[in-house]
């Protein structure tokens, strides 16, 4: 399961990636916000949604703010998530491959949904290496 989460600042392209999973048919939970006229708080949002992803290993969360910064501060704060920020494809791609990264927090601000959609379609299809990198991560 997909597990979606922004604050006021991450609603809008939320929103543009809900559309892309509706077209593609992809279920998706989405904990929150609902809006982009309140000010709401990232941490709150982040917590919701980490609770819901560690529900099951299989699930992953894509976690939204203006800079996806807070919300990866907030995540990664969670012993069981392994959150990362990318700004483009081959982050994605590398965070899966090596940190088997389980959220992946992206910036409403600074990149558009064109790109982000790019980035998602990474982050789902990538499997993580394993190898050396598991030796790392239970290092963590
Ligand atoms: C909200 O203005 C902004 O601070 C928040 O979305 C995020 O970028 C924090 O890291």
């Amino acid at each position: 399961m997909i597990i979606l989460a922004s604050d006021h600042a991450g609603y809008p392209l939320k929103e543009e990636i809900k559309k892309f999973f509706n077209r593609e048919n992809i279920i998706a939970i989405d904990v929150g916000c609902y809006s982009k006229e309140q000010l709401d708080d990232y941490p709150d949002f982040a917590k919701a949604a980490n609770n819901k992803v560690i529900e099951d290993p299989r699930n992953v969360g894509i976690y939204i703010c203006g800079t996806g910064i807070g919300m990866s501060i907030v995540a990664n704060r969670n012993p069981k998530i392994r959150a990362a920020l990318c700004h483009n494809e081959k982050f994605a791609s590398l965070t899966r491959r090596h940190n088997d990264a389980n959220v992946l927090c992206l910036s409403g601000r600074f990149i558009s949904a064109r790109k982000a959609i790019k980035i998602i379609k990474v982050f789902l299809t990538t499997e993580f290496e394993g190898g050396r990198h598991s030796r790392r991560i239970k290092k963590y």
